[in-house]
């Protein structure tokens, strides 16, 4: 055997002994049994990305508190790269970005004990222009393994005539050939809606276009928009039954920090707990107030995101701004979302004993006159009586009240 034949032997071996062995088929199996948890480098920065800037930020990580409430992957979204391939063909970091190389960057981010995570496009370009890994699959997955890449965001730019299925089945084949378990997040926007076929390509995907900072209203930059917390959240609830642990539908990532009113900024946050989002968050955490902390912190809140049911709310109720969003959690608990978009305060008067809540997606329900469940408020963070008592409350415009309620 020549030494050319004898190396696709080998790498066949390997390629099948990776994705055949059934230990290393579980490993993929086990990823993000619940919505994964992180910080990416978008929202903030966009492509003005280096390692001093992101080391800084991976130690804000730590102490701010993030990593201790949950947050586990690092990601570096577009812009990490040169703008050319190398001889070989290989991706490569900018060298004036990431002078030491990603490798050195990835381990700096496990040593601290997170996951790293890296960005890329199915198309010819990425969206920003940089090389895109079309033609490139089985090459650029090894490269990210050989780094220690634990989660790959794919975009869809640069994509006329690739086919969207096609081209994320090969990139998810491509990452189990590599060997290494990674997160794979399917960026594609919902055109070709993944939730239909994505369940065992990856583990998230986008479902609407990209979140800009803006409560209620969309923001129009030059030829395109960015969706509002409200608009995002108005394109979820079709879709709530394709999603479960190993396989989320993603409304993008959080833009808490970033310009939005308190009010606004806890109702996103409260929401996308709601709907069990991935929560990427996407400020600069060097220069995070208080209260954003206090709101990308909240572990309360965060257990219903977390919850190991993996079920997404539902709107329930919605009349003249108020809308009532309710999560069934493990264990037949309830997480009880009321939102105000009226514009203006409201009092809300609910009296639980006079419904029943059922949702067909879980196939759970609760009737309060039957059983009497404790009622906590998880931003006030105090229980607050039982579902004997009608739930009576003065809710400010943009604002939401969430509620955890447990058996007694
Ligand atoms: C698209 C994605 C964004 C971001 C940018 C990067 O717009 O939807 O989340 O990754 O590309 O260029």
């Amino acid at each position: 055997m020549n030494k050319q034949k004898g190396k696709n032997l080998l790498l066949a071996v390997s390629v099948y002994f990776a994705i055949c062995n059934p230990l290393f088929a579980q490993k993929f199996e086990e990823l993000a049994q619940t919505p994964p948890m992180g910080w990416n480098s978008w929202n903030t920065f966009q492509t003005n990305i280096d390692e001093p800037l992101l080391k800084g930020m991976v130690d804000t990580y730590i102490s701010s508190g993030m990593k201790d409430a949950g947050y586990t992957y690092f990601v570096l979204d577009d812009g990490w790269m040169s703008m050319e391939r190398d001889s070989a063909g290989n991706l490569v970091a900018d060298p004036k970005k990431f002078p030491h190389g990603m490798k050195a960057f990835a381990d700096y981010v496990h040593s601290k004990g997170l996951k790293f995570g890296i960005y890329n496009c199915a198309g010819t370009k990425t969206c920003a222009g940089y090389p895109g890994t079309h033609g490139y699959e089985y090459q650029d997955a090894r490269l990210y393994a050989s780094w220690g890449v634990d989660y790959l965001k794919f975009d869809w730019c640069y994509t006329d005539g690739i086919n969207a299925r096609d081209a994320y089945i090969t990139m998810s084949k491509a990452i189990r050939a590599g060997g290494r378990p990674m997160l794979f997040s399917l960026c594609e926007w919902g055109g070709h809606q993944p939730w239909r076929w994505a369940k065992n390509v990856g583990q998230l995907w986008r479902s609407t276009g990209d979140i800009g900072v803006g409560f209620e209203k969309d923001i129009t930059k030059g030829s395109w928009t960015a969706l509002s917390v409200l608009s995002i959240l108005d394109r979820q609830d079709s879709i709530r039954q394709y999603a479960g642990p190993g396989h989320w539908n993603d409304p993008d990532m959080l833009e808490v920090g970033n310009g939005m009113k308190y009010n606004e900024d806890k109702a996103h946050f409260s929401l996308w707990c709601m709907l069990a989002a991935p929560l990427m968050a996407g400020n600069d955490l060097r220069k995070m107030s208080p209260e954003t902390t206090g709101i990308l912190t909240n572990k309360e809140v965060i257990a219903l995101d977390q919850d190991p049911l993996g079920v997404e709310a539902f709107r329930y109720y919605s009349f003249d701004g108020i809308e009532i969003w309710v999560k069934p959690l493990a264990n037949n608990e309830l997480a009880v979302c009321f939102l105000n978009r009226s514009g203006r305060p409201q009092e809300v008067n609910y009296d639980w004993k006079a419904h029943t809540i059922t949702d067909t997606v879980s196939k759970t329900s609760f009737d309060f006159s039957q059983t009497n469940y404790k009622v906590r408020d998880l931003w006030a963070k105090k229980d607050i009586g039982t579902t004997n008592k009608p739930f009576k409350q003065t809710v400010p415009a943009d604002d939401v009240v969430v509620l955890r309620l447990v058996k007694q």
